[in-house]
């Protein structure tokens, strides 16, 4: 017998069902959270059913892990909401149900407690098309508070999925994923770099000890702001588990009004790719505006002339870039102000009458001519202490005078006005008189404080500037890959993945990123043969071809290829262009490699019909065959055909005759999913390229 008053709502498509239930009208709790339920499931009926036993040792009643835990209901554990008065104290909301509304795919769920004059509400939707749930918490006081933490609603995760993973990383090797089991206790990840950063991308994924790329159950977050995060995995003393996300403790100021980011979330029953994929289709699809297509293929300076700009080389430069198949050049830093290193003259931003004293117009009209789109580097929120800006605005400096510097650089205070009209305006002036496509905007140092009003400023300035200039792409680039996020995916339409051009890093990185990057935003160059990262020299094959997997682009000096390097980077970059119309559109499918020493993954078109494999070799294998490469997501009843697209690349050493070194295959997808593509035999730091056809 269903005794407590109960209302419930429901959030599903073919692939997930979210229940929701309110009882006795307090906040709303999930109590389903898994596959689809079957129509005309009571919805109700499930909610009594979700109640839990009291035992000994108990209070006598279970406190919800409802979208905002409160601790006026004795909650055991991390709560959705630190709330402080004006003056200081503790606040303990009890919220009721006020209202709903409906919205477009979802709900705006209102609650209020009258007595504190506080209202929480909950904006719920699940994106059709991809299948992703965005969930936001709004928090309205009627006096001045300080809050501490609050958190996007929060989500319980169920007993059986006892592992997470979860991202850290560095300069060079961003998106690392460490898997580890929930313990009694809370896991906190409370970014305080001021931005995303490489070592904290906002995302988790909760799944059980058997789920692979392939198969198995995943719950799958990720928190959309540029600001850093906080994240709570907690496995409460009795047994229950909740997630929760917001932005990093302590980042806002007291007010009247409060937002998290929105927290995207999905249940995959079809292990990491099911969720990796809903990312990837709703980043390219839904989070970011105005991409172009085709995507164009890159030439960006920076590892070919650094700070050292002459305009002579740059156009040979150029000129080389447009023969290998580039179709936009970007000029990096040291273009403005008197920057000869990275000392000085951030905050300049006007063109440097040394190195252009024609203005840029004589190196955009020769990249032009060649065909290629003009694109130039800004790092708007930072300031050196030479620059001409810092002598006429030391004020405008974010975090006290004696802080440590970052690359020698400090951070305006994008939170004022005054800071983000002034950029406005030298960033306009740039783009009004110049031809220009493309901004890489960067971001290098760590902020001296974590300030949500920062990254609410830059949105700002970038919003009006999308709004204005709206033909400008923009790169989001942070030495590499240090704010990648869907905030900033709203208003940028790629990402600098990382600043190691080492293909065999790159070969990790990117494969992590997948989880959540669709290609078309992953921006991925062919650096110099010796990387100036890693140090590592690899051949051009491998490099050309990580690349291709990616939004392709090339970072060398062009004029210092051989002619082999030359024809091979010639050759994949046609082979790119002749294939990104799908391919951007593909999802990237982690392939589960039973060889450690191997990462291999498969792009699935759209609609099924066609697919490419990249199987990297990293590092020798420790037995001596090669694994079957097991594929995913095919029809077992079609027959395809696959072929080596770079069979001419198999070593003298194999001396073997597998069938896809000489011919090509027809096999069933089943064939394909179950056994899997025998491959020749290669050296270590070498790729094999696979083209499959739906006959
Ligand atoms: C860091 C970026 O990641 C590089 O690609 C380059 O743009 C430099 N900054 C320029 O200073």
């Amino acid at each position: 017998m269903i005794c407590q008053p109960v209302k419930t709502w429901h959030l599903g498509d073919q692939h997930q069902s979210l229940v929701l239930a309110s009882f006795d009208n307090r906040l709303p709790e999930a109590v389903y959270w898994g596959p689809a339920l079957p129509t005309g499931e009571s919805h109700k009926t499930l909610s009594a059913a979700s109640l839990m036993d009291v035992t000994g040792g108990m209070v006598d009643k279970n406190a919800a892990i409802s979208l905002c835990p409160e601790a006026s209901q004795t909650f055991p554990g991390q709560t959705g909401l630190t709330v402080r008065s004006r003056d200081g104290n503790p606040l303990a909301p009890a919220f009721r149900y006020e209202s709903e509304a409906a919205s477009e795919h979802g709900l705006s769920l209102v609650f209020a407690d009258k007595a504190l004059d506080l209202t929480l509400v909950l904006d719920l939707t699940l994106t059709p098309e991809t299948s992703l749930l965005k969930l936001q918490t709004r928090l309205e006081s009627a006096d001045i508070v300080q809050v501490d933490w609050l958190a996007a609603p929060v989500l319980p995760v169920p007993a059986h999925t006892g592992e997470m993973i979860e991202f850290s990383g560095r300069w060079c090797a961003e998106f690392l994923t460490r898997r580890l089991p929930f313990a009694p206790g809370a896991r906190l990840r409370d970014n305080r770099s001021g931005r995303t950063d490489h070592a904290h991308f906002p995302g988790l994924i909760v799944c059980t000890p058997g789920t692979s790329n392939t198969q198995g159950e995943a719950l799958a977050f990720h928190y959309g702001w540029s600001g850093g995060h906080r994240m709570v995995a907690e496995e409460l003393a009795d047994g229950r588990r909740q997630v929760q996300f917001g932005h990093a403790g302590g980042s806002q100021a007291a007010g009247r009004h409060f937002v998290t980011a929105p927290l995207y979330a999905t249940y995959s029953a079809g292990g990491f790719n099911g969720a990796a994929i809903r990312f990837q289709r709703h980043v390219r699809d839904a989070v970011v505006k105005d991409m172009r297509t085709p995507r164009p293929v890159h030439y960006n300076c920076w590892e070919a002339v650094y700070f050292d700009h002459k305009l002579d080389e740059l156009k040979a430069i150029a000129t080389h870039a447009a023969g290998l198949g580039a179709e936009r050049f970007v000029l990096d830093d040291g273009w403005f102000g008197l920057r000869d290193d990275d000392t000085s003259s951030l905050g300049d931003w006007v063109i440097d009458g040394r190195k252009y004293p024609d203005g840029l117009t004589p190196l955009i009209d020769h990249v032009k001519a060649l065909g290629l789109e003009f694109g130039l580097w800004f790092e708007p929120e930072m300031i050196n202490e030479d620059s001409d800006l810092y002598r006429a605005h030391p004020d405008w400096v974010l975090g006290p005078s004696d802080q440590t510097r970052g690359r020698q650089q400090l951070v305006l205070d994008m939170a004022r006005e005054d800071v983000r009209t002034h950029l406005y305006g030298q960033i306009a002036t740039i783009l009004r008189d110049n031809d220009i496509g493309y901004i890489k905007w960067d971001h290098n140092r760590v902020l001296p404080l974590v300030d949500a009003a920062q990254t609410e400023g830059v949105y700002q300035l970038i919003d009006r500037l999308r709004a204005n200039f709206p033909q400008v792409e923009i790169e989001s680039c942070a030495s590499g890959g240090g704010r990648i996020d869907f905030g900033i995916l709203e208003r940028t339409q790629r990402v600098w993945l990382s600043d190691s051009n080492d293909a065999l890093e790159r070969q990790r990185i990117q494969h992590d990123a997948a989880l959540y990057l669709p290609a078309a935003v992953t921006g991925s160059h062919v650096g110099p043969r010796r990387c100036h990262t890693s140090g590592r020299t690899l051949d051009i094959r491998i490099r050309a071809w990580t690349a291709a997997q990616r939004h392709m682009g090339f970072e060398m000096d062009p004029r210092e290829l051989t002619e082999d390097e030359t024809d091979v980077l010639r050759e994949v970059t046609s082979w790119w262009k002749a294939n990104r119309d799908w391919m951007m559109r593909a999802d990237i499918l982690r392939l589960d490699s039973s060889d450690p020493a191997v990462i291999a993954e498969q792009q699935l078109a759209e609609n099924g019909d066609r697919f490419a494999v990249f199987a990297a070799q990293i590092r020798a294998s420790d037995q001596i065959l090669p694994h079957p490469v097991r594929l995913t997501g095919l029809d077992p009843a079609s027959l395809y055909r696959i072929s080596l697209a770079n069979r001419d690349q198999a070593p003298q050493l194999s001396r073997g005759s597998p069938f896809l070194k000489t011919e090509d295959l027809e096999v069933s997808g089943q064939y394909l999913m179950s056994h899997g593509l025998t491959l020749p035999w290669r050296f270590p730091e070498t790729i094999w390229v696979l083209e499959g056809q739906r006959l």
